[in-house]
């Protein structure tokens, strides 16, 4: 059972970008709770992907056909724009939880549509970076069902 977490664009900047909203936990602690979270799940391994360009989001979601057994996402700001991302969900047809740091829907309206939620069938949000242990557990359970 292998997963990928996917992150978007400025996740990178975890610690320095906007503290207030994100906290001043690194990108690499976020790797490593992701880590973490796999091993006690019973994963077999975990690959945690970021990058700042969309095509190279779709392109790590299509290579994950046939190589992973679910997505967990965090598209960022590409979350609210990129229907060639929620396409590509789509397209390998993986289950997939999406996950943001900061309760967006508390946030600006622009913030207030997801288009890769529309592929996934559960959502993380406002939990910090432990969102993601929690929505790495609720990918071990779909996958266990
Ligand atoms: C985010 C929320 C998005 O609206 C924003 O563009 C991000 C991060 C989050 O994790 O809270 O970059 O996805």
């Amino acid at each position: 059972m292998k997963a990928l977490v996917i992150n978007g664009p400025n996740l990178n900047m975890l610690g320095i970008r906007e503290p207030g909203i994100y906290g001043t936990e690194t990108y690499e602690t976020l790797v490593q709770i992701c880590q973490d979270a796999a091993g006690d799940l019973g994963f077999d391994g975990v690959e945690v992907f970021q990058s700042n360009h969309e095509g190279a989001i779709v392109d790590r979601i299509q290579e994950a056909y046939g190589s992973v057994d679910g997505i967990v996402i965090n598209p960022a700001a590409y979350t609210h724009t990129s229907v060639a991302i929620l396409d590509a969900l789509k397209a390998v047809s993986l289950p997939a939880v999406e996950v943001h740091i900061s309760a967006v829907e508390d946030r600006e309206d622009f913030r207030q549509i997801s288009y890769a939620g529309m592929a996934c069938f559960a959502r993380v949000t406002g939990e910090g970076l432990q969102g993601y242990a929690h929505a790495l557990k609720l990918l071990a359970e779909k996958l266990a069902k």
